[in-house]
């Protein structure tokens, strides 16, 4: 069925999808010196909607490759008549522009340096999600967003997003009626897995910086841009790429902060490629009061089921599905009960909330208040998914103390909640 041919039903829902197109953002009155870390797709996507906010003035961007960081410089200037400064070193561009607001949008690998980095110079900080790549990455990032007090907003836009709201002020409201069971999923086949060949990095890039202190291999195109994804040196896979948006969902309607036991498998279907994401995972967390599942995989393409991403809530009366494209729908178990509906409210071109996400982060820093997506709940969601990859590489079922964030009886994988770095670069202190 057509999503258009869905009715909408509730006042809740008609308040919100018919207030959308309307959604004026404040134009803020104070212009923040602000400096991109990262020039690739989603780092120029959160700038160019913080250049269109008017609150933002863009003093330098940074990224380890001019190819990306040339074509970024020239769009800025064409959008706001300023040429900005290029840097190729974060901790450069931190030291001497200082930045009010730092956006980063490097490769999960690369978050937490710049990000503490960021905080300790006195920068209120736009951190794109997954937070880190280590468990013990996010709890540094923490402690210096208390030590150092920068307002931290994480790039979690679903948390704002009018549908979302609106789905989650449904499932809130007792419609769907008791749920002990959630189920998150993305199944969409969206990277490309052939592997092409090793080579020489672009021209002028400084390759050893961009792998930095994850291991270090040959460049391949397959792996920058874009495509640190599919590699677990550089990112934890769909799980913690796509899936930290549905953990943060799931968390959000249960309102609890942490699974006690996690159990994941999955596998790849090329085990000597050195693109080792899963192609395929599942993820049990046993919550206190409920049980999540996850589930993606890269095959079987997505026309023979109704959904394919987002979270399903099992409910005693009916299943409701917070989803992405497709809005939000509410399936009612009682015969003859009609399905309620509402049509997402993504912007163009990339089907995302940044504006809402960024207006939210300046009213923050503006008042004080936490943000919508701030970066203990954003650690929460992150951790969920890393729990999951550390199961899954174990191949066992890991128990967690959330609240003293550490791994219960397992030192194997109280291993895994860190990394070494590679020199020179020191792991975070915290
Ligand atoms: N919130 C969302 O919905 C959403 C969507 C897409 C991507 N993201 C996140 O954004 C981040 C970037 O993803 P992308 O798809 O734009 O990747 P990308 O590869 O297109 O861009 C990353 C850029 O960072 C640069 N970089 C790498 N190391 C650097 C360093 N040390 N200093 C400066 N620049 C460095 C790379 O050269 C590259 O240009 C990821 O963490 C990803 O999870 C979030």
């Amino acid at each position: 069925m057509h999503r258009r041919e869905f009715i909408v039903k509730s006042a809740i829902v008609g308040a919100a999808a018919g207030s959308f197109p309307n959604i004026i953002l404040a134009k803020k009155n104070k212009i923040y010196a602000t400096a991109l870390i990262g020039t690739g797709w989603w780092g120029m996507n959160i700038l160019t909607t913080a250049i269109a906010s008017g609150s933002c003035k863009v003093v330098a961007i940074c990224d380890v490759d001019p190819n990306q960081s040339r074509p970024a410089s020239e769009k800025i200037k064409e959008l706001t008549g300023t040429t900005p400064k290029i840097y190729m070193d974060y901790r450069e561009l931190l030291e001497k522009e200082k930045p009010e607001i730092t956006i980063i949008a490097t490769p999960d690998h690369w978050h937490a340096l710049p990000a503490i980095k960021a905080l300790e110079m006195g920068s209120h900080l736009y951190l794109e999600k997954p937070i880190a790549h280590t468990i013990d990455e996010g709890k540094a990032i923490v402690a210096a967003q208390k030590k150092y007090g920068g307002t931290v907003q994480v790039g979690l836009h679903r948390h704002v997003a009018p549908h979302n709201v609106a789905g989650m002020d449904f499932l809130k409201s007792g419609k769907v009626g008791e749920i002990k069971m959630v189920r998150a999923f993305v199944n969409y086949d969206y990277h490309e897995r052939t592997m092409r060949p090793d080579m020489e990095s672009p021209s002028g890039m400084n390759w050893d910086m961009w792998c930095g202190p994850a291991p270090f291999r040959q460049y391949n195109p397959g792996i920058h841009p874009k495509g640190f994804r599919n590699y677990l040196d550089y990112s934890n896979g769909m799980c913690a790429d796509w899936g930290v948006h549905w953990m943060d969902q799931i968390l959000w309607w249960s309102e609890e902060k942490h699974p006690k036991t996690i159990y994941s498998t999955g596998g790849v279907f090329d085990p000597e490629s050195p693109a080792n994401a899963p192609d395929w995972q599942t993820a049990t967390f046993e919550f206190e009061s409920f049980t999540a599942q996850w589930e993606h995989r890269r095959i079987g393409g997505a026309k023979s089921e109704k959904h394919n991403i987002g979270v399903y809530f099992y409910g005693t009366k009916g299943t409701f599905h917070m989803g992405w494209l497709d809005g939000w729908t509410f399936y009612p178990s009682a015969r003859g009960a009609e399905e309620v509906h509402m049509d997402h409210t993504l912007h163009a071109p990339d089907d995302q909330n940044i504006p809402e996400l960024w207006d939210n982060f300046i009213k923050s820093i503006e008042t004080g208040n936490k943000p919508a997506a701030d970066i203990e709940n954003s650690q929460y969601a992150t951790n969920m998914s890393l729990l999951a990859m550390m199961s899954y590489k174990l191949g066992r079922s890991v128990n967690w103390d959330g609240e003293k964030q550490i791994i219960i009886d397992d030192q194997e994988a109280t291993k895994l909640m860190r990394r070494a770095y590679r020199k020179p670069w020191e792991y975070p202190q915290f």
